[in-house]
């Protein structure tokens, strides 16, 4: 390996910029030359592609979003584009490829791996719901971003003894909805891994915690379960109580990295090159057990994981 690129492909995530850094500087100190790649493989296919240095990635490391930036790329779904990406590495000299991104990201990743790049993707979303890993970079982040701006819902929603109903993201994974429910006191969490109580349940419920002496009632609704507009209004029909939905979007894709971002980034960053230089390719980064370890990409894609139970219990046993 002489030359590698880098990527970032899929939705941005804080943190990404922490790890084309550590990508870069690491491929510097093994004597690489790295190459970085604009706009996903977007930007591989049209050849947006452009040599770094120690020097591009400074004072990046506390930025959130992507140095390089990123795009959902359909035509690279296609084996037309994924040719046209492999010839564009060709063409640019990068033998190794770092793909920065979620499960999409590396499907694109093991294609073409089959075409004779080396590749190695390393887990970067806000969403947590990469299965062979038990962190994806940008996820703290986000929570905690979440967190504060619930904090603040909650405050108001107390003074005025309303009901709060909070959509956060996390597209079919309520990782984010259920880190916020406890960290946030929540009265109810909604996910898509667990079934949904009716609008009666929730009803009696919310009555029942006023009964209880409680000043305010905070849902958190995943992204997954949707519906939060429709369900404030139902509510505050039913019961009288004034109900506000809020969903939070996009801030939560943003801001500078935590530390454990900032971390878990410089670490699998360093890791990625490494495994390159060893000839390792078609290989996905997880963080498990506390340690960080490499998947075949064919066996992490085909790996499942779900919320812990004990969580999702204690976040209801808490909520009295
Ligand atoms: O994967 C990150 C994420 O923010 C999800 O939580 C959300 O469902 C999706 O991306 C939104 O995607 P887009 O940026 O294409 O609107």
């Amino acid at each position: 390996i002489k030359t590698i690129g880098v990527l970032t492909s899929g939705g941005d995530a804080p943190g990404m910029n922490a790890t084309i850094r550590s990508v870069v500087r690491t491929a510097i100190a093994r004597g690489l030359r790295v190459m970085g790649v604009r706009k996903g493989y977007n930007g591989l296919i049209h050849g947006d592609i452009f040599e770094l240095n120690s020097r591009s990635v400074s004072d990046t490391i506390q930025r959130g979003g992507t140095i390089l930036q990123t795009a959902r790329c359909p035509e690279f779904i296609t084996e037309e584009g994924q040719k046209k990406g492999a010839q564009i590495c060709k063409v640019f000299g990068i033998d190794g490829l770092i793909v920065i991104g979620g499960d999409g990201s590396f499907q694109g990743a093991e294609k073409l791996a089959n075409l004779g790049i080396n590749t190695i993707g390393i887990p970067g979303t806000i969403d947590l719901d990469i299965a062979c890993t038990d962190y994806t970079i940008g996820f703290d982040t986000a929570v905690n971003t979440a967190m504060e701006a619930i904090n603040k819902i909650r405050d108001t929603s107390t003074s005025h003894e309303r009901c709060s109903i909070v959509e956060v993201m996390g597209r079919n994974a309520g990782y984010i909805a259920l880190w916020c429910g406890i960290t946030n006191g929540a009265e109810m969490v909604l996910i898509p891994e667990k079934e949904r109580p009716s609008d009666e349940e929730i009803i009696r419920e919310i009555l029942q915690n006023k009964q209880r002496g409680k000043k305010h009632f905070l849902i958190i609704v995943a992204e997954g379960v949707g519906g939060s507009q429709e369900l404030a209004v139902k509510i505050e029909k039913v019961t009288g109580i004034e109900t506000r939905a809020t969903i939070l979007g996009y801030l939560q894709r943003g801001g500078s990295p935590s530390a454990v971002d900032r971390l878990h980034a410089s670490m699998m960053g360093a890791l990625a090159v490494d495994l390159l230089c060893e000839g390792k390719s078609n290989r996905v980064i997880a963080y498990k057990d506390g340690q960080y370890v490499d998947y075949d990409i064919n066996e992490a894609l085909k790996m499942t994981k779900t919320v812990d139970e004990r969580m999702y219990e204690v976040a209801k046993t808490l909520s009295i």
